[in-house]
């Protein structure tokens, strides 16, 4: 299948076929959310219809959820799971720590629970996706509706004395209007270009009032599978 695509689709292919791999029978699995994950659902969904394959499955957002019980998976919400073995998922960026910047799809809080609620996190990603340090893709920080303008001056006014390059924030837009997660939140995306202290970030903006949750996900991940464009995998 591979053949047909395009590098930068064979390079999350290949990473995606080699995450479901690592599926077991019985697993309850964490399903992320985006074009990488996506390529795991479906896979996982190959290995259900030609191996009989049994899994239980937690997506992170409605389009996983529908794409999930498309491809015959038996999905269940979190709290039926409870606790779960495995979850695969994409990243926009990931460090040599392992640590991630996600939210790119706007799934980043349910990504984040479920992620934390399983024994391993493997996340799926090509090449590009690998930096030094945090932060050239824009951070997304989802915010409550409510106030939204005041977080975004909060958030901002927090930056000014974090270690960060930039400090402007932009409200997500869907077309004219402003972008909805599927808590029906908003999410403030901060163009911050480097990321000094990844951990120290994260602690301070979930401590302003009106932030649910930002997208540095720090000592979740166990395993990093990347893709390349010619078919090569390799993990970290
Ligand atoms: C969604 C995410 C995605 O995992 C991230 O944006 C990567 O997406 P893609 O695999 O399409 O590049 O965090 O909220």
């Amino acid at each position: 299948m591979s053949d047909t695509l395009s590098p930068i689709d064979t390079a999350k292919f290949v990473a995606a076929k080699r995450a479901v791999e690592f599926v077991e029978d019985g697993m309850k699995l964490g399903l992320g959310t985006g074009s990488t994950a996506a390529w795991m659902v479906k896979l996982l969904g190959e290995r259900i219809r030609t191996e009989g394959l049994r899994v239980t499955g937690v997506p992170t957002s409605s389009r996983t959820a529908a794409l999930a019980r498309q491809v015959g998976v038996n999905v269940v919400s979190l709290d039926e799971a409870k606790w779960l073995d495995l979850t695969i998922d994409g990243a926009d960026e990931f460090d040599p720590d392992l640590n991630l910047i996600k939210g790119g799809g706007g799934a980043l809080l349910q990504e984040k629970i479920v992620a934390t609620a399983s024994d391993q996190m493997l996340v799926i990603s090509d090449i590009s996706k690998q930096v030094e340090t945090l932060g050239a893709f824009p951070l997304p920080v989802e915010v409550i509706p409510f106030g939204w303008q005041t977080s975004k001056a909060l958030v901002e006014e927090a930056l000014s004395s974090m270690d960060v390059l930039g400090e402007t924030s932009t409200l997500r837009m869907n077309g004219d209007r402003a972008f909805v997660t599927d808590e029906g939140n908003h999410i403030i995306d901060l163009h911050l270009q480097r990321i000094g202290n990844a951990r120290q970030l994260s602690l301070v903006l979930n401590q302003i009032p009106g932030v649910v949750e930002n997208g540095l996900f720090i000592d979740i991940c166990d395993i990093v599978i990347i893709g390349h464009g010619d078919g090569r995998v390799e993990a970290r």
